[in-house]
């Protein structure tokens, strides 16, 4: 279909930006991303790919912006002249958005809207399609009304996160009926890796279980931890990004494993893994509670099993363990099971547990 394979995506340096790259280039398409301007570098999860642009070889293009700035976002639209946008860009810690609702809804539910218009423009002005991903999430069917949770599954948002979510999906298909725009939403369930942000459970547990073995660190303070979630492995879900791009007609998608486990049924792998009882280990800290808690995560893949030919390839006990096993090589410990781990080039920073 696209003849000039030339793919924009916001949030190129997050979790799923890095996987989604290295995945694109793999397909033969010139990547650009956008970057947030920051006084230390953040592209730690994408320097592994990234080569001078000077160089004949480059395929990937890093362009300064973000998503609380229109101008930028057309500007960088017109000259990139993509024909694919992932819009993975996002404020996207839910307990944070709890403090700083005003931001996280104005780049995750305005961020979506400012490039839905732009490239509404764009394509009514120069006749090109240019195809539309938006990164939704389960965190919009937040109070569950159905279990499993499918593509009609009424919303019910808990937080200022999800309430944001839940408005970009909206203009994603008020755009996509409207203008007559390719625009996909992927409800993505969470999606873990070792790139996951340190701050989100399943990294703060495997990265401690690793400094815990390393002996630098003695507890891990946690929230809630009865919660149930549906953990995928990273890498598979931004195939199913693409794959909704591929279609002949543009559509939604739920993307899970159809499985769920409770925070405790990831602790007992991670610790483990490395011989160890959580029980020992784990302080509960009411700072890591929210206002309003999602309780029950779990999705039905069908639709992307029959539509896109989508299904995950890790299990759940192969992914946390994984990623334990990369946060120990990451400190340059042995893993138990002799793994030499994947996805465990990066350096990430030595965040301090304050910042957890
Ligand atoms: P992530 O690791 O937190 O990455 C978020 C990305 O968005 C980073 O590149 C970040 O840049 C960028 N960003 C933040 N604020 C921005 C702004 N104002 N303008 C431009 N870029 C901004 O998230 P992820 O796990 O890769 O998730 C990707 C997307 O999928 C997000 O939209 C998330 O909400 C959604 N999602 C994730 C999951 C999941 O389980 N991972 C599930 C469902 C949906 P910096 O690096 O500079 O901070
Ligand atoms: N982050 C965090 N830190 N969560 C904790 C902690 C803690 O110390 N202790 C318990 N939890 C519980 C949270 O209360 C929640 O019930 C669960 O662990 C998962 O929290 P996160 O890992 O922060 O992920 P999330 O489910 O809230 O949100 C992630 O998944 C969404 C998809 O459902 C994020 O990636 C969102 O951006 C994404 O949309």
């Amino acid at each position: 279909m696209n003849e000039r394979k030339i793919a924009l995506i916001t949030g190129i340096t997050g979790q799923d930006g890095s996987y989604l790259s290295e995945f694109l280039l793999d397909q033969g398409y010139e990547v650009h991303g956008i970057i947030r301007r920051t006084s230390t570098f953040n592209t730690d999860r994408i320097d592994h790919i990234y080569i001078d642009p000077h160089s004949p070889d480059a395929k990937l293009f890093l362009h300064y912006g973000d998503l609380t700035d229109g101008t930028t976002l057309r500007r960088i639209l017109e000259q990139v002249k993509p024909r694919e946008i992932y819009n993975l860009g996002a404020q996207s810690h839910v307990r944070v958005s709890f403090d700083s609702p005003e931001y996280t809804v104005d780049s995750v539910a305005m961020g979506a809207l400012r490039i839905l218009e732009a490239v509404r423009d764009y394509q009514q002005r120069t006749g090109i399609e240019v195809r539309f991903y938006q990164a939704g999430s389960s965190e919009m069917f937040g109070k569950v009304i159905e279990v499993p949770q499918t593509e009609t599954t009424p919303f019910y948002p808990r937080s200022p996160y999800s309430c944001a979510k839940v408005y970009a999906h909206w203009q994603t298909i008020n755009y996509r009926e409207s203008y007559d725009l390719f625009a996909c939403n992927g409800i993505l369930f969470n999606h873990e890796s070792p790139r996951r942000g340190e701050t989100f459970v399943t990294r703060k547990i495997t990265r401690a279980v690793a400094r815990i073995v390393e002996g630098t660190q003695q507890k891990l303070y946690l929230g809630n931890l009865d919660s149930k979630r549906d953990w995928g492995y990273a890498k598979d879900y931004v195939r199913a990004m693409w794959m909704m791009l591929q279609q002949d007609q543009p559509d939604d998608y739920v993307v899970a494993t159809g499985e769920t486990y409770e925070i405790k049924e990831f602790l007992d792998i991670a610790f483990g893994h490395v011989n160890l009882d959580w029980h020992n280990y784990v302080a509960f800290d009411p700072r890591y509670l929210r206002p309003a808690e999602v309780d029950l995560l779990i999705g039905d893949p069908t639709k992307a099993r029959e539509k896109l030919g989508w299904k995950p390839s890790v299990t759940f006990e192969e992914l946390v363990k994984l990623m334990v096993n990369a946060d120990l090589i990451n400190l340059n410990l042995p893993t138990p099971d002799g793994s030499k781990g994947v996805d465990s080039t990066l350096n990430r920073r030595n965040f301090a547990s304050i910042v957890d």
